[in-house]
């Protein structure tokens, strides 16, 4: 089995500050691969280096077992790499249906533009299926901006999904979510790895022990172990640097 995404000695610093420093993993093909940590662990600048967005200073980041190191973010997204952000990136006046058919329609190079009605049906046809995966029918003329929280969360995570990503970044999709919706969401993103490769940072414990195969866990920016559920849980570094006890 080939890694969909796999970084070696990952590392950035802001002025004196390791945010991240030496980090090494991979993650499988259809598993879900959890990267967890306290507040200020590197989490969020993790995801900044793999999408492209900050340029490492040492290490290398490949995907699909190319060398894609330091490449911009439009080209790690054609490369196959999806994300949505922590902080929220919908189009607020825009519709739900808007919103999908642009990110759908952001698939299409350029170069390819002498191909637009073939390569538009695909795109429609993704834009429904996900409309339907994400129980969004009824919502598809309300503005995005419109939404409950909750509602936001999920269609980033469409959004994300209408470039067909072969792997999708997910950071803290259920952050400011009610139980109710956490407990959906964790179980949409278990039913989404059955088609594409998940990377996610997760700050619930109980969803991150229920729905990861693989956990990384950081501290300091540092990895400071990784493995399975049981495995991470049982680790007294964890629980000295994560849960605060050991
Ligand atoms: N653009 C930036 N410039 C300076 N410092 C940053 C920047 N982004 C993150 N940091 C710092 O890097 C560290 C890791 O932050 P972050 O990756 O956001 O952690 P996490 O997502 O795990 O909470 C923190 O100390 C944070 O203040
Ligand atoms: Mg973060």
């Amino acid at each position: 089995m080939t890694a969909v995404l796999s970084v070696h000695d990952l590392g950035v610093s802001f002025g004196g500050i390791h945010a991240v420093n030496g980090v090494s993993f991979s993650a499988e093909p259809n598993a879900i691969t959890t990267v967890i940590g306290p507040n200020g662990a590197g989490k969020s600048t993790l995801f900044n280096l793999i999408s492209g967005l900050i340029r490492p200073s040492n290490g290398r980041v490949m995907l699909r077992g190319m060398d894609r190191t330091g490449a911009k973010p439009h080209l790690m997204q054609r490369a196959g790499l999806g994300r949505s952000f922590q902080i929220t990136n919908l189009f607020f006046e825009l519709t739900v249906l808007e919103n999908l058919r642009l990110a759908a329609q952001r698939l299409e190079p350029s170069a390819r533009l002498w191909l637009p009605v073939r390569r538009s049906h695909r795109a429609l046809a993704r834009v429904d299926a996900l409309i339907e995966r994400f129980g969004l029918a009824s919502k598809v003329g309300e503005l995005a901006g419109a939404l409950s929280h909750g509602e936001q969360r999920r269609l980033e995570i469409a959004v994300a999904l209408a470039a067909e990503p072969s792997i999708l970044l997910l950071d803290e999709p259920t952050q400011g979510m009610s139980h109710a919706d956490t407990a959906d969401t964790a179980k949409l993103i278990r039913d989404l790895a059955k088609d594409v490769t998940i990377l996610l940072i997760e700050h619930d414990i109980g969803v991150v022990m229920d729905i990861s195969h693989h956990i990384v866990v950081m501290h300091q920016g540092k990895k400071i172990a990784e493995g399975a559920p049981a495995v991470v849980r049982a680790d007294p570094a964890v629980q000295a640097a994560y849960f605060g006890h050991a």
